[in-house]
């Protein structure tokens, strides 16, 4: 299996595809609570057949270059995912979004993924801004997108249902000349 390392302790980026659904659904399973706080993805990844047709719709997806999904590992166990749920190559914009499992949490795995992600997106796609929703509440995903040099563009007032409660969703972006000063200067 081809993977990128993403730094030299164990942790790796690799493919997200239809045939490690059972994987993927383990995953799931042992992140359930955690990362359903916040996001439906443990809602949408309910059994093998659910967790099949999530990774297929990624695929076909990235078939029609509209989006990509990617397993982040460490020591070799798929513990989280970093996807562009969105890519529109034409107009040069992109959604990116993420989760861990709890045990992968506080190592710096989503940044790290997210640099290798949104460098392929901005260096050799041509996406001039990569986009970051998040419930204001959500502070570990808002420092993400900190962490990634992100702008916060605004807040849209009570926009995300989840769970029968009403949260405003901030929107958080990094503009191509942006990401690549910032990787200059070793950000
Ligand atoms: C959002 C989420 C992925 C953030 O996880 P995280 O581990 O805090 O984020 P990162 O992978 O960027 O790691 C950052 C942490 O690792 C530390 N770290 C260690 N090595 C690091 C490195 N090389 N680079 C960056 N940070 C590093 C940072 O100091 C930070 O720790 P701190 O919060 O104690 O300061 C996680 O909380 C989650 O899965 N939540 C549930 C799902 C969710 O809400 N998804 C987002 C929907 S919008």
């Amino acid at each position: 299996m081809y993977a990128i390392s993403l730094g030299d302790d164990g942790a790796e980026l690799r493919p997200l595809e239809p045939w490690q659904a059972g994987e993927f659904l383990a995953h799931m399973d042992r992140g359930r609570e955690f990362v359903g706080r916040w996001n439906g993805l443990p809602d949408v990844v309910r059994d093998l057949e659910s967790s099949r047709a999530f990774l297929q719709a990624y695929a076909e997806k990235a078939a029609a270059d509209a989006g990509r999904i990617y397993g982040i590992h460490w020591d070799g166990t798929l513990v989280g995912g970093f996807l562009l749920r969105r890519m529109d190559v034409a107009q040069g914009t992109a959604e990116a979004g993420c989760w861990l499992e709890p045990s992968a949490v506080g190592k710096g795995l989503v940044t790290r993924a997210a640099r290798a992600v949104i460098d392929w997106a901005v260096e050799e796609r041509g996406v001039h801004r990569v986009e970051w929703w998040c419930a204001a509440g959500n502070a570990p995903s808002i420092a993400v997108a900190r962490r990634l040099g992100m702008t916060r563009d605004g807040v849209l007032r009570e926009s995300f249902l989840y769970r029968g409660v009403r949260h405003d969703e901030e929107i958080w972006s990094v503009l191509a000349p942006a990401w690549r000063e910032a990787r200059r200067a070793g950000a």
